[in-house]
């Protein structure tokens, strides 16, 4: 990877304002890079600070969510377009009824996956186009976006290996999630001021250091 992992010298390069706190993180990685497990822990460490969290899964974290999670990810076969419309919808859902009035009330939003997971997988993996994928999501989000995108990077032969049970997008294999692997990179290279790149093979609590440092 040609910029390098971040670490705790060089976390004031993501451009935090200090006047400014932005509340709403997101951990993203491809399947089996361990990020619900420091997603856990970020929370944890937030709380911890005095600062009250609200957790998210993506898709998911509504009742419509959940049950659009089902369709998803349990279904036997989906057209790709139709799942690049589905996970907007339930994210649409889950921003406005759940985020926005979270962020409203001061509160601090960790969402395990965001629509970067659908620029990544349905835009570069399926190869629908990052672009329009991210262009349908934005459209129903509003601007309730993340302010930070954390990256959690693991080989994904590696990652593939760890992960006890495969959904249907999961199991697409090794080539697909090289592909997830290589968009979130771009990403990261485009908006390096929100997307940063973590060594997914540390620990979790050092992982929750490295973020600490940018957000808190
Ligand atoms: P999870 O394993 O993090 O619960 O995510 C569920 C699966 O859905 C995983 O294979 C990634 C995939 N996914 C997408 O393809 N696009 C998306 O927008 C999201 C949120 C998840």
């Amino acid at each position: 990877m040609s910029g390098g992992y971040v670490n705790l010298d060089n976390a004031s390069l993501t451009g935090v304002s200090v006047a400014f706190v932005s509340k709403y993180i997101a951990l993203e990685g491809g399947d089996g890079s361990g990020k619900s497990t420091v997603a856990v822990a970020l929370a944890t460490r937030i709380e911890t600070d005095g600062g009250e969290v609200v957790m998210v899964r993506e898709p998911g974290g509504t009742p419509l969510g959940e049950v659009v999670r089902g369709l998803l990810l349990d279904s036997d076969r989906l057209d790709d377009w139709a799942e690049v419309f589905l996970f907007a919808a339930q994210r649409a859902e889950l921003a406005r009824e759940v985020i926005a009035p979270a962020l409203s009330a001061g509160k601090w939003v960790v969402s395990d996956r965001t629509y970067y997971s659908s620029i990544a997988y349905q835009g570069r993996g399926r190869g629908l186009g990052e672009d329009e994928v991210r262009a349908i999501n934005e459209k129903g989000l509003d601007g309730v976006v993340p302010d930070h995108v954390f990256v959690l990077d693991v080989d994904p032969e590696t990652a593939l290996a760890r992960q006890h049970a495969a959904d249907r997008i999961g199991k697409e294999g090794v080539d697909f999630q090289e592909k997830v692997r290589a968009a979130y990179l771009g990403l990261a290279e485009s908006e390096p001021d929100k997307v940063v790149v973590l060594d997914g093979s540390l620990p979790a609590d050092k992982l929750v250091d490295l973020i600490a440092a940018v957000v808190l």
